[in-house]
């Protein structure tokens, strides 16, 4: 049986409109699964479920603000009874901007934690009503900056972090019912928002590229290629872990130390 054949599987990405997570989305489509995505924008979402269908996929979207519970449960209810139980569940709604902690508002900081970490527990605890039980499984888009400290990321960095604890300890409680909850760690992504907001210069992407080990940017595919492993059956006893995909990125914890003990030897 091929793995990654995800014919009649029922996929939701929250935030799946665009970027990593609609490339994420697209690869399950393309293998069979019936897929749902949910963002703000009425457009966005139906942009992306033509483009879902365009895989030859059945394909549902909802518009609604992963802030806003009551949103999110119309939505999975909706996706259930038309596609039936979960059996992969996305959360990667997320937002960003960069700004020193001084240069941001009370409410600049919230919208990023309201978004990335209580719009995942939003997420989460909607979906756990409509899972498959036994076998679900639950894949958090976190981002270096959950292991980084990193300036004029504060909102994310502490929305990110709280995201990949809330990996943890829903692993530990879902567990008994057999749902698997994992992160993925993304490095940065050619061609992505995230990507465009953080190095907007050819000269800051370059910077950017010089610390990641295997000297490249990923791809929506090497994203998308470590979600369907963690969706498969072979991946069956991994729950609770925390994954980067990003080239060695998270590895190279102190990239300016490293420049300066390279260059004394030079
Ligand atoms: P993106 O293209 O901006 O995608 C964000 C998605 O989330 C969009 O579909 C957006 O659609 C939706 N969204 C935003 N706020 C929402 C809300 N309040 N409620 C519901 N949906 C919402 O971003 P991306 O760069 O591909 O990033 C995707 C994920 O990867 C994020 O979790 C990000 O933190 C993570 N990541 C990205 C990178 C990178 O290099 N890009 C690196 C590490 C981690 P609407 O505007 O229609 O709501
Ligand atoms: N610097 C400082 N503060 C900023 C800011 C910036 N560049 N951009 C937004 N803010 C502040 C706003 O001023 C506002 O605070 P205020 O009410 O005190 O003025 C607060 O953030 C919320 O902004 P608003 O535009 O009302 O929020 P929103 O809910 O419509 O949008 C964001 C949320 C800010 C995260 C927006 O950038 C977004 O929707 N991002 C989604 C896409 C994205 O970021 N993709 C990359 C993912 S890695």
């Amino acid at each position: 049986m091929d793995p990654f054949d995800f014919t009649g599987r029922h996929v939701f990405v929250a935030g799946g409109t665009s970027g990593i997570n609609l490339g994420i989305a697209e690869a399950f489509a393309a293998r069979g699964a019936r897929t749902t995505v949910i963002s703000r924008s009425p457009e966005r979402v139906a942009a992306a479920v033509t483009t879902l269908q365009a895989h030859g996929a059945k394909a549902l979207g909802f518009s609604a603000d992963v802030r806003d519970p009551t949103a999110v449960n119309t939505a999975l209810s909706g996706a259930h009874q038309q596609f039936g139980e979960i059996d992969i569940l996305i959360s990667g709604a997320a937002g960003n901007f960069p700004a020193p902690a001084l240069g941001m508002s009370l409410n600049g900081f919230k919208a990023v934690i309201e978004i990335d970490l209580i719009g995942t527990f939003n997420v989460l605890r909607g979906a756990h009503a409509f899972l498959r039980k036994p076998g679900a499984s639950i894949i958090n888009i976190s981002a270096p900056q959950s292991v980084h400290a990193t300036p004029l990321q504060v909102h994310v960095c502490a929305a990110k972090a709280g995201l990949d604890m809330l990996t943890r300890v829903l692993c530990l409680e879902w567990g008994a019912d057999g749902i698997r909850v994992n992160s993925i760690i993304p490095g940065g992504i050619s061609d992505t928002e995230g990507m465009a907001r953080l190095a907007p210069t050819p000269e800051a992407k370059e910077t950017f590229r010089s610390v990641v080990p295997l000297g490249r940017f990923g791809t929506k595919q090497d994203v998308a290629n470590l979600a369907l492993f963690l969706a498969s059956p072979l991946a069956s006893y991994i729950s609770g872990a925390v994954i980067p995909v990003d080239g060695g990125r998270t590895a190279n914890g102190d990239p300016g130390l490293g420049r300066v003990l390279a260059a004394a030897r030079q």
